[in-house]
């Protein structure tokens, strides 16, 4: 019986309480038995959680394409590997089966190759929720180029922030995106990002809404003509396991994005393991999990779990509410899909619609329905549970991050059972511990603290990309020796985990993670703006949304308040997207601070919250009488 996959609590508790006690057994037997390598390791992990260094399968060789497509030929070849459902419910579904992935992929890497994008080389993918966006993944994988995928909702500047950061060789694009019933100019966004990005030499673009675009002579190329005119062979690259696979900005609680750098071999192994488990994938299951493949969530959970398990994935260009609210549920009916994974955001706005939207549809063929991005409160649960997964098909609550690679916490279909808002158990590999104030591991259950993992798992980043030591002061040095998540979590009487949400300066709004820093920099380069604060307050539909704080350098601008409240969120959405845009701004004559010039957040939090009791102590404030002042201007 192999650890790859777990059949009943039983089983559950024996494999998790040896992968406690044997951590390296029981990784290098999964890793063992379930992949294709070129070479295997001579250790399996090797750690220093002081220095934050990690490695995992020391010395193996492998290529995660070649686990992904290759090895399914003989068997799958003829078997769908993705469904392409386009953003109008008009055009054509495409079903690409794993022998034509292995063609468009071979090919997209051949033409890497001749374009000179070698192993170790950047390339940066900014393409709407299509085919292409899959196979420029794994072109770059098959040839170890490491690639960073730019969501494409992030604006210009915040596009070329990540380029730069990550000094990409390569960008591919496409002409436009289909977002409901918007046309968005993806590569005018390019144009205008790529003016500060020097280390561009190539723009690759795919065709995809016929729009008018600029090429730039010697820079741009059509991708299709590239391909095209490639075999449809190629070798893939020998990669060292500790090779790197992807970098995936995510945003932090100060400064820049955080480049997060995942290695080959410990993702493939991990991505694969959770994937199989969590989603109690079968042979001939249909698995649709709605993300965007700019967020990690669709790394992978869209393209190198599924693939890695030969399983066939759904690729969705478009959004919940077009043409019309039932979107989801269509598509669910029209590609008889068995696992539905999506986010608490969107199962709320689609809960305040009518539940008859979903009973329009025959979703009798869900197995397992996940939600991932934010904690799911009761409601939003019990809906998701009663309309979408009629009673019968459990819902996974799956807890992880950017930086984990894969899923961490999360029952078990049919095998361990579910809580609403909880959570609930580790998957097997996986030793969570909740930390006091002082520091110190709390052993009961019945208790809250922050939520640190104490062993190395394989799917963790490793660094980020060029500030290692950015990386161990994020994640290694709240609790030293331990992985601090930035999330505070309760333990229940039987030790099943509620995450309740951050306890750092991130905030998560319609499951994006934003940092306050980042916003607040953008707003400050307003020239009206003096100072601001953002924090977050609950959102019925969004979960939490943004509250901006603002003192100005001129009283007398106050007169245009409406004009500058606008001006303000078109920065924000041209320094770094319309998902940052701020739900409330009010303006002050100060902020709350500290003697030593710290804003505090935690007043200004409740203010937005509209909770005026407790606000701790506020006469160590060097203005404490701004408060009332803040409270009486509150917007509501
Ligand atoms: C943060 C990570 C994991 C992929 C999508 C987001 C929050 C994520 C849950 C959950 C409660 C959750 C945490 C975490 N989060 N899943 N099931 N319950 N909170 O990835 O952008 O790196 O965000 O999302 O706060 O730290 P991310």
């Amino acid at each position: 019986m192999s650890y790859y996959k777990v059949d009943n609590l039983e089983q559950y508790f024996k494999h998790y309480n040896k992968s406690v006690r044997e951590p390296r057994k029981f990784w290098d037997r999964i890793a063992d038995e379930n992949f294709t390598w070129y070479q295997k390791w001579d250790k399996v992990v090797e750690f220093d959680m002081q220095e934050a260094d990690v490695k995992w399968f020391i010395n193996a060789k492998v290529n995660i394409t070649k686990n992904c497509i290759d090895r399914h030929l003989a068997k799958r070849g003829n078997k769908t590997a993705i469904i392409f459902e386009p953003n109008n419910p008009d055009e054509e579904a495409q079903h690409i089966t794993y022998n034509e992935l292995y063609d468009r992929v071979a090919k997209m890497a051949n033409a890497l190759r001749k374009q000179g994008i070698k192993k170790g080389d950047r390339v940066c993918i900014y393409l709407p929720m299509i085919p292409e966006l899959a196979v420029s993944v794994l072109a770059c994988a098959r040839i170890g180029a490491v690639h960073s995928v730019i969501f494409a909702g992030f604006s210009a500047s915040a596009v070329a922030a990540r380029v730069n950061d990550c000094e990409a060789k390569l960008l591919i694009t496409s002409d436009g995106a289909y977002r409901g019933s918007k046309t968005i100019e993806l590569k005018s966004i390019i144009d205008e990002a790529l003016k500060t990005c020097p280390t561009v030499e190539n723009v690759w673009v795919v065709k995809r809404t016929n729009t008018d675009v600029k090429m730039v002579e010697g820079r741009d190329k059509w991708l299709q003509p590239l391909v095209d005119a490639e075999d449809a062979n190629s070798v893939a690259e020998i990669m060292d396991a500790e090779d790197p696979l992807f970098i995936l900005y995510t945003s932090g609680s100060t400064g820049k994005p955080k480049g997060m750098l995942h290695t080959t071999a410990g993702y493939m192994v991990y991505s694969a393991y959770t994937f199989k488990n969590i989603f109690a994938y079968e042979e001939n299951d249909v698995y649709w999990c709605t993300a965007d493949i700019g967020w990690i969530t669709g790394h992978s959970y869209i393209v190198y779990g599924p693939l890695l398990n030969g399983a066939t994935t759904v690729i969705f260009e478009g959004v919940p509410s077009y043409p019309e609210f039932d979107r989801f549920w269509q598509v669910i009916d029209k590609h008889k899909v068995t696992q539905f994974y999506t986010a608490p955001t969107a199962i709320r706005s689609l809960a305040k619609e009518d539940w008859k939207w979903v009973d329009k549809h025959d979703l009798s063929t869900l197995k397992v329905i996940g939600s991932v991005g934010e904690p799911i409160n009761e409601e939003a649960w019990h809906w998701y549970n009663d309309h979408v997964g009629k009673k019968k098909s459990p819902v996974v609550d799956t807890w992880w991050q950017t930086e984990t690679g894969g899923i961490m916490i999360s029952p078990i279909p049919f095998v361990t059972p579910t809580k609403p808002t909880y959570a609930t158990l580790p998957l097997p590999g996986i030793q969570p511990v909740l930390m006091d104030e002082r520091r110190n591991e709390i052993e009961e259950n019945q208790t809250a603290g922050s939520l640190c993992i104490k062993f190395p798992w394989p799917g963790m980043a490793r660094t980020i990309w060029g500030d290692h030591k950015r990386f161990k002061e994020t994640y290694f040095s709240t609790f030293p020796g331990k992985y601090f998540t930035g999330d505070g979590a309760l333990r229940d009487e039987v030790g099943y985990y509620r995450i309740t949400g951050r306890v750092d300066d991130v905030i998560i709004v319609s499951g994006h993670n934003l940092g306050t820093a980042p916003i607040e920099d953008a707003i400050n380069e307003h020239p009206s703006v003096a100072e601001s604060a953002i924090v977050g307050f609950p959102h019925d539909v969004k979960g939490n949304a943004l509250y901006g704080f603002i003192t100005l350098k001129e009283a007398g601008a106050w007169r245009n308040q409406d004009n500058l409240i606008k001006e303000i969120n078109e920065h924000i959405s041209s320094h770094i997207g319309p998902i940052a845009k701020l739900d409330k701004i009010q303006f002050v004559n100060g902020l709350p601070k500290t003697r030593s010039g710290k804003i505090m957040r935690r007043i200004l939090r409740k203010i937005a919250e509209g909770d005026f009791s407790n606000f701790g102590d506020t006469t160590t404030l060097l203005n404490p009488e701004i408060v009332d002042e803040i409270k009486e201007g509150r917007i509501n």
